[in-house]
């Protein structure tokens, strides 16, 4: 009786715009109806909606849901529903009037059995049968925590979806799982509910205004950006997002998911995603826009760990432990600031750092893009004289203001001296001068500057889009499963990086400035003591330990300083083979210590003689050479790319012969070993660089297997028990043939087998490596402490 009173009066208050001549009713359901976001933005992007378009024929129902009883949330609804405002444009009559009406037209409902499922759809069909009319589509807005997903995605599909032909469009809110493995088992869920079309996933951030207009500004000034939009004149492109709120009172959903996750993997990815991709001959064409990002994301280079810079505001941990009642030892590493190198594979953008930033507790809230251009102009007139703007010598840079700052405006800025932009008419205007204003280095008058005319809310601008079915402005399944994919590597790499403290507001300073120097990131002061949350002990504090290792040198020392160490003793060693002979053979194995090695190489060792050297490799995994577990190209990503070895010198196995790999008959190892001979005076190398496997192996010689363990063979084919089986290597007999041998270990991984090695004797057949020992040469352990003292 209730329920049929409810519904009476709802529909005599619906009467007056329903009645119209219809294009066909939408109804509209917003899930979560009294959360935070609802009553935030939701709502109003709703009002707005329906503003637009109450006069477009279409009819409209707004029905707010919720998992609590009709009473309290019809009043918590309607108590938000009052306090909507129009925007600006719209006069105060013409506002209480469609307010009213829309009022009339929302209805509060509990949904939480698939009995309420069913009555809702009941009561749509009922409406659309008793008023006449057609229905267009029902649009379920899903503001609710993700667990809660898949239940309401089943109860949608099982009893509310609209008739033939019309649609239904679901509108998912992030996060969008935590990790690949996660966002892929949600993609998987979701697909048996709704086809991929029916999806809307929001990045909110794509609807702000000012990152909604980079493609079509890229699109509108081609003609100024076709040839500057590459690396030959982008210098660098910075995305920001600061804030100068902290994570209080959020800290359970933080802790989980820390800055990466919360706004780089998405917002920020997204927006290098309309920068960097390669524009369609038509951006109205959404497939097409689509198909463009996703082919960007295939051309992201994965991050290192060394490519970010992680920071924690110092009130997070106490937070953490009062909100999520932890005991007072519990330390966490989840970053709250972070600053990530990211580069692309491709012509266009190849070299070209993007450089992504966001924090909690900064010194200012703003978010923006700002396009640094190289600038090769030296002006001879003095600077006073020159005329604003007009000067080549003045950075050229576009901005795409998203927001807040001291702009404290959405707006577009385009240095004078680059072009005078071509700008939508009617929805962006040029802005008049605030000359006091300074911004990236330039004042405000050495800038075009725009702003929109309208300023709209970014989820009234996507509710719009949903309303009209453009999907371009959301995540699609793909595009969010490359995102993860390109992400979680590096979230992975970073769980064990202690990021650095930060005061947060003003009072960082800066503390959290970093730089690049080629691929990697680090913050360019260094951390200052009082700040550190080690208990005093500093790696620095102790000396490198000279002593004697299976009869032979060790070297021991904290990663940082053995790697010091080691690189050192490499240059030593070629100069001393140049001076000698004219020419340094250096052979170099995989894994991932001779990487940092190769890292100090390239930054510290200017006076390598690399002319000089030529560069052999100790084993190879049988993969082509471009594929990312070969060793020569990890060598050739960490080493090669940042030096200048004469192209001839450089020596990669032959693992890819006659288009197969490592096929005995293809005689692979015979023509390195002819190789060897033919250039290396005697077979034998000036320095060989060795790793040790937890088992025991070295090079690619593994226990239990005889091949290059003895005889004449200079290089073999192996077996490896881990995949990828198929290995070539140097011999035993070869690498004792070496004038120098060094060994590094490093890791508590390996200490195991460094003590089961500091008491074995010589049994290469069980451990490899207890079968290295130069005939003439030396062999050197270098060992982190971790390896040598667990
Ligand atoms: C929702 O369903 C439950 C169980 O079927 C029922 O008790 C409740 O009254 C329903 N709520 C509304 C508002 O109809
Ligand atoms: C929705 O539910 C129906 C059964 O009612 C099922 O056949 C269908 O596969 C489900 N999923 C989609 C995407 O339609
Ligand atoms: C661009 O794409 C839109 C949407 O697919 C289409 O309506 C329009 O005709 C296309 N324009 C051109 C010039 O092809
Ligand atoms: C060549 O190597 C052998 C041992 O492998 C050594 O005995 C011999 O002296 C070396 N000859 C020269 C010229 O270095």
């Amino acid at each position: 009786m209730l329920r049929a009173a409810l519904c009476a009066v709802f529909l005599l208050g619906a009467l007056p715009s329903l009645a119209k001549e219809s294009r066909g009713h939408v109804s509209v359901v917003l899930l979560g109806a009294t959360g935070d976001l609802a009553k935030k933005y939701l709502w109003e992007g709703l009002f707005h909606l329906y503003l637009d378009q109450v006069s477009s024929g279409h009819s409209f129902t707004f029905h707010g849901a919720a998992l609590t009883a009709h009473e309290p949330g019809q009043s918590l609804m309607f108590e938000v529903l009052k306090k909507l405002a129009c925007p600006s444009d719209v006069s105060p009559d013409r506002c209480a009037v469609v307010k009213d009406q829309f009022l009339k037209l929302s209805r509060y409902h509990q949904l939480k059995t698939s009995d309420n499922y069913t009555a809702l759809n009941r009561e749509i069909e009922t409406l659309l049968q008793q008023e006449g009319l057609e229905e267009a589509g029902r649009i379920f807005y899903f503001s609710v925590p993700p667990f809660a997903y898949a239940e309401i995605a089943r109860h949608i599909n099982g009893s509310c979806r609209p008739g033939p032909g019309a649609w239904l469009r679901v509108v998912l809110e992030k996060p969008f799982g935590h990790d690949l493995k996660s966002a892929q088992q949600l993609a998987i869920e979701l697909r048996t509910f709704f086809r991929e079309e029916e999806m809307y996933r929001v990045d909110h951030y794509l609807g702000k205004q000012a990152v909604a207009h980079i493609l079509p500004f890229r699109d509108q000034n081609r003609r100024f950006l076709d040839p500057i939009w590459n690396r030959h004149h982008v210098e660098r492109v910075e995305i920001v997002l600061k804030e100068t709120l902290d994570a209080k009172g959020r800290t359970s959903f933080y802790e989980q998911y820390g800055v990466i996750r919360d706004v780089l993997q998405n917002h920020l990815t997204e927006v290098l995603m309309y920068l960097a991709m390669e524009l369609p001959a038509n951006i109205s064409s959404t497939e097409d826009v689509l198909r463009r990002k996703l082919q960007t994301f295939k051309a992201l280079q994965g991050p290192e760990s060394t490519s970010a810079v992680l920071g924690q505001y110092q009130a997070y941990a106490s937070q953490v432990r009062e909100e999520l009642q932890k005991a007072q030892d519990y330390v966490s590493t989840t970053p709250t600031f972070a600053g990530v190198l990211i580069q692309l594979d491709s012509l266009r953008w190849e070299g070209v750092p993007f450089l992504l930033t966001s924090g909690k507790a900064l010194d200012e809230r703003v978010g923006y893009v700002r396009v640094l251009f190289k600038n090769r102009a030296y002006c001879t007139q003095r600077e006073s004289l020159r005329e604003a703007g007009q000067s080549q010598c003045g950075a050229k840079q576009i901005i795409f203001y998203i927001g807040h700052g001291e702009l404290s405006c959405p707006a577009v800025l385009i240095s004078r001296n680059l072009f005078k932009p071509i700008m939508p008419e009617g929805s962006w205007k040029e802005v008049a001068d605030r000359p006091q204003l300074r911004l990236f280095g330039l004042p405000l008058s050495d800038y075009y500057v725009y702003s929109p005319v309208k300023e709209r809310e970014a989820y009234s601008v996507l509710i719009s889009s949903i309303f009209h079915g453009r999907k371009d402005s959301f995540i699609t399944t793909e595009n969010l499963l490359a995102s993860w994919e390109f992400w979680t590597p590096l979230l992975d790499s970073l769980t064990q990086q202690v990021p650095r403290l930060y005061p947060g507001g003003l009072e960082n300073q800066h503390l959290l400035d970093f730089e690049m120097v080629g691929r990697e990131l680090s913050f360019t002061l260094e951390e200052p003591v009082e700040l550190l949350h080690m208990d005093g002990q500093k790696p620095g504090d102790y000396r490198t330990i000279q002593a004697k290792f299976r009869q032979s040198p060790l070297v021991s020392a904290w990663p940082e300083e053995l790697i010091a160490r080691l690189a050192s003793d490499i240059e030593t060693a070629a100069a001393e083979a140049v001076a000698r002979c004219g020419e340094f053979h250096l052979a170099l194995s995989g894994g991932s210590s001779p990487i940092v090695m190769f890292r100090r190489l390239v930054t510290h060792h200017y006076g390598f003689p690399w002319r000089h050297t030529h560069l052999w490799l100790v084993d190879e995994r049988c993969v082509p050479l471009a594929d990312p577990e070969s060793n020569f190209r990890s060598l050739h990503d960490h080493l090669l790319q940042h030096i200048r070895v004469p192209y001839l010198n450089i020596h990669p196995m032959p693992v890819h012969l006659n288009r197969r790999l490592c096929v005995e008959e293809d005689r692979g190892p015979e023509l390195y070993a002819k190789e060897i001979a033919a250039l290396v005076n005697n077979a034998s190398l000036d320095f060989v660089l060795l790793g040790l496997g937890s088992d025991g192996h070295t090079a690619s010689l593994f226990p239990r297997s005889s091949s290059g363990l003895e005889g004449a063979q200079t290089v073999v084919l192996t077996e490896s028990p881990v995949k990828p089986h198929q290995r070539m290597s140097l011999s035993l007999p070869l690498i004792n043939k070496a004038r120098q041998v060094a060994v590094l270990v490093m890791g508590k991984g390996k200490h195991e087998i460094t003590t089961q090695m500091s008491r074995v004797g010589q049994e290469p057949r069980k451990w490899p490596i207890s079968g290295v020992n130069p005939s003439s040469g030396q062999l050197v352990w270098y060992m982190d402490y971790d390896a040598l003292l667990g």
